[in-house]
């Protein structure tokens, strides 16, 4: 008998349903990887409560972006300004306009202007500007050419594999020395992915790829 069921058939069952589970699994992990919306979300423009312009304060008139988004060095988060930092002006340009009009409204009640959300990602995803704007990422590789946008668009998936594509091959993402993180314009060069390289090199700049950096 032991020569036709030889022992280790009493565990077959195990090892089918074992195998099974692996394979559902691969199935699962492939279907997922292969078949996961690449471009969620690109395009995604929604109304806000107030037509403010982009292109106009930040491509026409050249403003800094940290001059509204202040926090986006020091934290996880950029902050969207409150009316306070658009009355620094408005309350002297274009005080005829019905939409300063609305801004000038929401700064005197007290009540913020509900700008609609455009980029978002999920809770169990961890991101962090402070640590992508100090290693030198500029804010278009990932927000494309806001100085360009009348309404913010979302321009990238910030799907996963947007975010490992990056971190696999970061070098002409990374800016040198002395240009900002903030200038729409810059585009990499030889000189600039041979220095990006070096950083790589000497571990100053290391995107991580374990899954606990991000999902943490
Ligand atoms: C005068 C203030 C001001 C300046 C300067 C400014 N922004 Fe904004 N930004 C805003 C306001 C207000 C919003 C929210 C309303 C909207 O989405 O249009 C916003 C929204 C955004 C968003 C979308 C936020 C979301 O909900 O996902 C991004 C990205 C952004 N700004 C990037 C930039 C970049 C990059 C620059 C520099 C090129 C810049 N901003 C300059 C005021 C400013
Ligand atoms: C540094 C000064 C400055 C700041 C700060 C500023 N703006 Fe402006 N804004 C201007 C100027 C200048 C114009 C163009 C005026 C004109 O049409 O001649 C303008 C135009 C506008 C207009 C178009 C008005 C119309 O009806 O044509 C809107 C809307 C607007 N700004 C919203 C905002 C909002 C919202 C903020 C804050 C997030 C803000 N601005 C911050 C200077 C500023
Ligand atoms: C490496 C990619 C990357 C870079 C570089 C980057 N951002 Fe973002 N930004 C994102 C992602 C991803 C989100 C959505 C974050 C979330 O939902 O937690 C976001 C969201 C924002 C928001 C909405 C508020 C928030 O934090 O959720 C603003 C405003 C913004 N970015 C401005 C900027 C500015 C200004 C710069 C340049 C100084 C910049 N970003 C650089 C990827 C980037
Ligand atoms: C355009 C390039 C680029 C994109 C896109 C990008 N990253 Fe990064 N990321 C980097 C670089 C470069 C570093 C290394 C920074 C350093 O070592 O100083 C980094 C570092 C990190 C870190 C480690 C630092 C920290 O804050 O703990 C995390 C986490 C991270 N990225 C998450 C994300 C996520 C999540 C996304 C997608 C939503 C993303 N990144 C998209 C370039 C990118
Ligand atoms: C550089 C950052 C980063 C790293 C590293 C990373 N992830 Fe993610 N992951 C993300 C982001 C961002 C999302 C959300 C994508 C979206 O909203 O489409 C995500 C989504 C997921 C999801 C949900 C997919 C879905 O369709 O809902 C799973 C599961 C996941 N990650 C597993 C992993 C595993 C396992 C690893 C390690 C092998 C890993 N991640 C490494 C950034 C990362």
């Amino acid at each position: 008998m032991s020569v036709i069921f030889p022992k280790w058939t009493n565990h077959l069952p195990t090892i089918v349903a074992a195998g099974a589970t692996v394979a559902g699994l691969v199935v699962v992990s492939v279907v997922w990887f292969f078949f996961s919306p690449k471009n969620t979300d690109v395009g995604y423009a929604p109304d806000q409560p107030v037509n403010y312009s982009h292109k106009l304060h930040a491509g026409l008139m050249g403003m800094d972006c940290r001059y509204c988004h202040t926090a986006v060095e020091d934290g996880p988060h950029a902050n969207v300004p409150s009316s306070e930092v658009c009355m620094n002006c408005h309350k002297g340009v274009r005080t005829d306009s019905t939409e300063i009009q609305k801004i000038a409204a929401a700064h005197e009640s007290g009540d913020p202007i509900r700008w609609a959300k455009v980029h978002l990602l999920p809770d169990y995803a961890y991101f962090s500007h402070q640590a992508h704007v100090n290693a030198n990422v500029g804010c278009a590789s990932c927000h494309g050419r806001m100085d360009q946008m009348e309404v913010v668009r979302q321009v990238e998936p910030l799907s996963m594999g947007w975010c490992l594509e990056c971190h696999r091959n970061p070098e002409t993402h990374l800016r040198p020395e002395g240009v900002a993180a903030t200038d729409m314009q810059w585009t990499a060069d030889e000189a600039s992915i041979a220095a990006a390289r070096q950083r790589l090199a000497n571990k100053e700049v290391q995107p991580p790829e374990h899954c606990s950096a991000c999902h943490r």
